[in-house]
């Protein structure tokens, strides 16, 4: 099938390649384990059948991914950490977290009569599971620690719980008692009530349990001397010791050891740490843009308040560049100090990555305003640099850019309204606060009246740019360019970048203007 026209669908499987030269963590959960301990019946709160079994499930799993360094469970969970130089499948997360919930369930279930020789298996196990990186040995031993100290509390918890309730406590009594209680306190309670000295617990139920590769020595064969020769072999190994101390770590220095050499001088591998940002093809991109610090700009600059003509022009000019320069963008909205470039669906600019499409936009738009500043505000010299951030939002219909417009245009309406009335109210003499208590909880109606009954200003009346904000497209429009022999004229449809204030929440717009967001 390849080429062929359909190739196209491949574009939409995200990219989810870990980074480079990150420690891998992989932590599996059993799902609804509440449940299936109590179909079969696992004792309370520690089964040590269900344990073995789950340590068995961990080492095969060692011996079968050479690429995991160390495995760390407790309860129904098990953290595996793959080494920061490992490229198993090529590091993509969704492969290598389902490979190992499946490869530990099917071990999972062909063990079970292992360890629950005298039980079958009433439902089915199975297991949920994640990827996260880590970029340093000791964030990997802080993660290690952290679950470490997780078993030791839940397991305290737990050993006081169980024996509670079995002295004929109900849960709510158990739990009640257990309220607020430290470390020392459980452990007075298992021994003064129950004669249970906690230091004395299975390590496995205190500790969790270890899997690693054991370097040991071995006899292969004796020499003709009788001396023995040895080998150092790898032995996968479960153990329960502490891992939150260094002593583990000091002994095992080859398990979670920082690579520093240079693979052959070759530094080529940084640049897989560029990560792919490509959006979803067949999607509308809109990359919004919105001024930095606004407030104070437009104070520094003194700007009409609430809306400055030559400030919106100004922006809507930038924008008009933006459409001029980049024909992809097929639509822009603009209120205040911000701006909305539509993409088409089918745009392929800048091969689709976010970060480059809203850069070149933030950055070209920047540009034009400080060249344009004083063609729209030749009184004003420019203070300080004005600066713009961005960001691509992806919308896969039509529909829902209109919405997103839509929403836009309301916003502009609401904000409009509310801030004419609260500049009206602060130069007829009210504090800032003042005004915003005047106008708490008022509708739509009421500020309308206020402005009229107080202000004489008609609302309908003010500029369609404040009420609206603008819109900028390419307006379809015929030019005679010529009269034939018959005298009959010539036309030429021309595009021609356009400002208009209108409403964009309707379909009327959209009607008349078909071609703008047409669906493929
Ligand atoms: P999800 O993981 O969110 O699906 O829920 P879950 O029911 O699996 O709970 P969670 O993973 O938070 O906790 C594991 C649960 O497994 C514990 O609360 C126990 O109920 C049960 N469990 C795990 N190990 C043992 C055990 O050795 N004995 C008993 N009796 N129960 C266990
Ligand atoms: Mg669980």
């Amino acid at each position: 099938m390849a080429n062929s026209k359909y190739e196209y669908v491949k574009n939409f499987e995200a990219d989810d390649r870990l980074p480079p030269s990150n420690w891998i963590v992989i932590r599996i959960d059993g799902v609804h384990f509440h449940r299936f301990s109590s179909i079969h019946e696992f004792e309370k709160p520690n089964d040590s059948a269900a344990l073995h079994l789950m340590n068995s499930c961990a080492s095969a799993m060692l011996k079968h991914f050479p690429d995991i360094v160390f495995a760390y469970g407790i309860s129904d969970e098990y953290s595996f950490v793959l080494s920061e130089k490992s490229d198993f499948y090529q590091r993509r997360s969704s492969k290598n977290v389902s490979l190992f919930v499946s490869y530990f369930t099917s071990a999972y279930v062909t063990k079970w009569k292992e360890f629950f020789p005298n039980y079958d298996l009433k439902e089915l196990p199975y297991f949920d599971g994640r990827a996260v990186c880590y970029p340093k040995v000791k964030v990997v031993r802080d993660y290690l620690a952290w679950r470490q100290v997780d078993c030791h509390i839940n397991n305290q918890y737990n050993t006081c719980f169980w024996m509670l309730v079995k002295s004929g406590k109900t849960k709510r009594e158990a739990q009640l008692r257990l309220k607020g209680t430290q470390t020392k306190e459980k452990n007075e309670i298992l021994l003064q009530q129950f004669g249970i000295n906690y230091d004395e617990l299975p390590e496995m139920f205190k500790k969790g349990s270890c899997v690693f590769r054991n370097k040991v020595e071995e006899i292969v064969k004796r020499d003709e001397s009788g001396n023995s020769v040895k080998r150092r072999k790898n032995i996968v190994t479960i153990d329960h010791v502490d891992i939150i101390g260094p002593k583990f770590w000091d002994e095992h220095p080859y398990i979670l050891h920082e690579d520093r050499s240079m693979v052959n001088n070759n530094y080529g591998y940084v640049k897989k740490f560029e990560a792919d940002d490509g959006l979803p093809p067949s999607n509308w991109i809109v990359v919004q843009i919105h001024s930095c610090d606004f407030y104070r700009f437009s104070s520094r600059h003194e700007f009409e308040k609430p809306n400055d003509s030559n400030a919106l022009y100004l922006m809507n000019s930038c924008a008009t560049s933006l459409l001029e320069k980049f024909p992809e963008i097929i639509f822009a909205y603009g209120v205040s100090d911000e701006y909305s470039f539509v993409l088409s669906e089918e745009s392929k600019f800048c091969k689709r990555q976010a970060s480059e499409i809203v850069s070149s936009f933030v950055s070209y738009f920047g540009s034009a305003y400080v060249m344009k500043w004083k063609e729209f505000l030749p009184d004003r010299d420019l203070k300080e640099v004005p600066y713009f951030k961005g960001r691509a939002v992806c919308c896969p219909k039509a529909k829902i850019v209109r919405d997103y417009l839509a929403w836009k245009q309301f916003d502009c309406h609401i904000s409009n309204q509310y801030n004419t009335c609260f500049w009206m109210l602060v130069k007829s003499g009210k504090t800032e606060t003042e005004a915003h208590l005047c106008l708490k909880d008022t509708q739509e109606k009421e500020k309308n009246e206020m402005l009229f009954c107080q202000f004489g200003i008609n609302y309908n009346k003010l500029p369609e740019m404040f009420k609206k904000g603008s819109c900028v497209f390419r307006n379809k429009v015929e030019e005679i360019v010529k009269l034939d022999e018959g005298g009959i004229s010539v036309k030429r449809c021309n595009e021609i970048v356009t400002v208009d204030h209108v409403d964009i929440i309707g379909p009327r717009f959209w009607d008349e203007h078909p071609y703008i967001l047409h669906e493929d």
